[in-house]
């Protein structure tokens, strides 16, 4: 091949093709026996990996094998059937095949002349996660990278809507237990750290609307001026859900802005088990919903509705010079319209074959294996004689080893070394959180690969551990 184009010969681009597809089906075949993390010191990934770039080419084969001897292993897989930390990003084949093509493609799903079937297939996907969340008619809907982009862009919206030029007295509610991407989103929007308010959450962890209530006719005292209610569908922490109804309730009466963060919970909706437990979702102005968490797929993902649609499109439409010619026509979208990215890849492709490939039965019932199997751990964990601090509630729960006669902070201490034990051990990935103040272990089973024997080898790994550490003191 000529020099300066960047190409390899065909034939090797196939055999470089198929090895990468022999790679992830070996990786899928392995993955319940590898072990689910590992982490490595900086010091020796630097050494592995710092060089200056070479100028001549390397055989592509020299350079794979290379990547998978030192980088591929050091990582944590969320993918993993005993990844129980954070959100798991459960995955699945259809969609990683989905991100390959559309990375091939390159197509740029920024405007409808530039890709009219991406954005079609953009359109007609939110269209379905639209009618299964229940929301109105009215909302749209644009994919982002991930939830604190689908916060940071909702909150865009709300600021535009609702806080109107006085931004210096504008003041944001959400509960201690929102997700941290919230406050950052307030403070990139222009709001002082002092009027993003952390109300006390109530006994279930949940925002209480009286709290907000008295909070906002306080500030309104104060010459402050209200403007938006964070709630949450799914807290990060215990998957506890705010009373949407109420505070939509609240909301309207006192003109504020409604979002909801369902980034990871709100996906349980689609469960016909689980909707009761989310009802209120289509009274919120705007929600945050993340398929790449409960929806399987690959990072990354995220997706944002507004209720009135309209007001993604007066937030975020500029108009230059240099698009003119792309300017949408009767019935088109052009997604950079409706959300911060004018270049951005063709995310609907993953979640479209998905639910394509395996059809919404197998997807509904892909989530609510992953209730199921937080219902199943909590009652393995209470045989074995952990303390439940939080019972199973959208895929997530809470516990302690508690051994009795230890003081707080041993406690507290303890549950963090069993955590940092797990993580050594490899087995499992099992990570503490913090509640009013205590250490408690927390688990999220959202992967429909777990097995139940994949629970009773973690629950009795986390209790050995247990014993182990406070048999050294
Ligand atoms: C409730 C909630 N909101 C927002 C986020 C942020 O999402 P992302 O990590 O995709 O930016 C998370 C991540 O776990 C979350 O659980």
């Amino acid at each position: 091949m000529g020099k300066g184009r960047l190409m390899l010969p065909p034939e090797e681009m196939r055999a470089f093709g198929q090895w990468v597809v022999e790679q992830l089906l070996d990786h899928l075949a392995e993955l319940p026996e590898l072990p689910a993390a590992q982490r490595e010191p900086a010091e020796k990934m630097r050494r592995r990996l710092e060089e200056p770039p070479p100028s001549a080419p390397r055989p592509w084969q020299e350079v794979l094998q290379r990547l998978e001897r030192d980088v591929l292993p050091a990582v944590m897989l969320t993918t993993h059937p005993r990844f129980f930390a954070f959100v798991p990003s459960p995955s699945n084949f259809a969609s990683v095949m989905a991100d390959a093509l559309a990375s091939g493609l390159n197509a740029f799903a920024g405007t409808w002349a530039e890709a009219s079937g991406p954005a079609q297939l953009e359109l007609t996907t939110l269209g379905w996660l639209r009618e299964l969340l229940s929301l109105a008619p009215t909302s749209a809907g644009v994919f982002l990278s991930g939830g604190s982009m689908a916060n940071l862009t909702a909150l865009a919206v709300a600021r535009q809507a609702r806080a109107g030029e006085r931004l210096d007295q504008a003041v944001a509610y959400c509960s201690d237990q929102t997700h941290s991407s919230v406050e950052r989103a307030l403070r990139l929007l222009g709001l002082s750290s002092a009027h993003i308010v952390r109300l006390p959450s109530d006994d279930g962890f949940r925002l209480s609307p009286a709290e907000v209530a008295s909070r906002i006719a306080a500030d309104r005292r104060d010459g402050l001026r209200p403007f938006c209610v964070v709630a949450n569908a799914g807290t990060i922490n215990t998957g506890a859900v705010d009373p949407l109804e109420k505070l939509a309730e609240l909301c309207r009466a006192e003109d504020l802005w409604l979002h909801v963060d369902g980034a990871y919970g709100a996906a349980a909706a689609l469960s016909p088990q689980a909707r009761a437990r989310l009802w209120g979702l289509g009274l919120a102005d705007s929600l945050t919903v993340d398929p790449h968490k409960w929806l399987f797929q690959p990072y990354g993902i995220g997706c944002c509705f507004v209720r009135e649609g309209r007001l993604l499109e007066e937030t975020f439409r500029v108009n230059p010079e240099y698009l003119r010619d792309l300017e949408p026509r009767a019935g088109e979208v052009n997604f950079c319209d409706l959300g911060p990215e004018l270049t951005r890849p063709f995310r609907a492709l993953k979640l479209w074959m998905t639910i394509q490939i395996f059809g919404m039965d197998e997807l509904v019932a892909a989530i609510e294996r992953g209730l199921s199997l937080a219902e199943r751990a909590e009652a393995l964990l209470r045989e074995r004689g952990f303390e439940m601090v939080t019972a199973a509630q959208l895929g997530v729960l809470t516990f302690r080893y508690a051994p009795e006669g230890l003081p707080m902070v041993a406690l507290d201490r303890l549950q963090e070394r069993i955590a940092a034990a797990v993580a050594e051990d490899g087995l499992a990935i099992v990570q503490t959180t913090v509640l009013r103040g205590r250490t408690v272990l927390r688990m999220c089973t959202i992967n429909p690969r777990t097995e139940e024997d994949d629970l009773a080898t973690t629950a009795e790994l986390l209790w050995q551990l247990g014993e182990e550490a406070h048999r050294r003191g």
